[in-house]
């Protein structure tokens, strides 16, 4: 198949253009900056580069006439919203509609109690991954919406494991807000294969929308106190009020367990990677070898859809 993916350079989108490039497909991806160190080592292992905005509709036009899938993983903390909906307009307009995999978060439920999300769950109509989930149903395009738990692996640069790597380095280990949340969690990896899982049959996921974990909740307070650890930081952890915190750590100031069962049956999908506790070491090496900024970068922009 030939896949457009969005965002391919990200954090999300690399491991998703590897995922389906080893599943044999024919991947292009959309980059702002075809010269940048990440689109030069997706040249490197055959993925064809498209330059372009999400914003640029003849470009994005072009493309689609060549394209049987696209993946959404792309987000602009500039202009998220602006962004997606050019997108969804050039999807709309083309002749050939092709099948869109896109990636949406947990913040479509807003601040909510539940103490198990399900696709069946109400979202938050006024969140803006809500509002962007409800843009692309407007356009009829066949689509899939992936929501994932919080995402760790890799090297974690957009991960919030990345943003307490630093803490532990900079200020010391902190903790912010409620101390008892428990939150959903999935490698990036795993994360990656359940957008291949899609596009091995995705008329049989129209309009679906999967929740995305291992099954393994673990508490916020444990990872950041594990990850401290991991970084090599023996100070203790400073607990912070969540209303003196950006707005983006209030986002998921609750417990936040999602129900995957539904991606298990219907994509034949299982998580196969380490859970986060014991990923953090061979994490926190790579993301010393990237020096990510999370919190200092865009994605610090007070969207109640940034991280998700
Ligand atoms: N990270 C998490 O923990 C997490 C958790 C749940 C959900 N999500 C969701 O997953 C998605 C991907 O997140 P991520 O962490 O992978 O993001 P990321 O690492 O910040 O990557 C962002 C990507 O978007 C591309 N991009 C930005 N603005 C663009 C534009 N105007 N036109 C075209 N491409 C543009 C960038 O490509 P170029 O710079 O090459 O153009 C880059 O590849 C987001 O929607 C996020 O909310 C993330």
């Amino acid at each position: 198949m030939r896949v457009l993916i969005t965002g391919a350079t990200g954090y999300v989108g690399q491991s998703v253009a590897t995922a389906l490039a080893a599943e044999g497909h024919h991947v292009s991806a959309l980059t702002r900056d075809p010269d940048s160190g990440r689109a030069r080592t997706l040249a490197g292992s055959g993925v064809r580069l498209v330059q372009g905005s999400l914003t640029d509709r003849a470009v994005i036009a072009e493309t689609l006439t060549e394209t049987d899938a696209v993946v959404h993983t792309a987000y602009d903390p500039a202009d998220q919203v602006g962004g997606e909906r050019a997108l969804f307009a050039a999807l709309a307009e083309a002749d050939r509609r092709p099948h869109v995999v896109y990636t949406s978060g947990c913040s479509v439920y807003g601040e909510h109690a539940h103490a198990r999300l399900t696709s069946a769950t109400p979202v938050d109509g006024g969140s803006v991954r809500a509002g962007l989930e409800a843009g692309l149903r407007d356009t009829g395009v066949p689509h899939t919406v992936l929501r994932p738990g919080m995402v760790h692996g890799g090297d974690a640069r957009s991960s919030i494991v990345g943003a307490w790597f630093r803490d532990a380095l900079t200020t010391g280990p902190v903790h912010r807000g409620r101390r008892d949340k428990v939150w959903s969690w999935i490698h990036v990896d795993d994360l990656a294969r359940a957008y291949a899982a899609v596009l091995r049959a995705p008329e049989d996921h129209r309009d679906r929308v999967y929740l995305l974990a291992d099954s393994q909740p673990a508490s916020a307070s444990a990872v950041v106190e594990a990850a401290a650890r991991a970084a090599g930081s023996t100070a203790p952890v400073t607990l912070r009020p969540i209303e003196d915190e950006n707005p983006l750590y209030r986002v998921f100031d609750r417990d936040e367990v999602v129900d995957s069962s539904p991606a298990r049956a219907e994509l034949g999908w299982a998580p196969r990677e380490s859970g986060v506790i014991e990923a953090l070491p061979a994490s926190f090496a790579a993301w010393r070898t990237v020096g990510a900024p999370w919190i200092s970068s865009p994605h610090a922009m007070p969207s109640d859809a940034a991280g998700g």
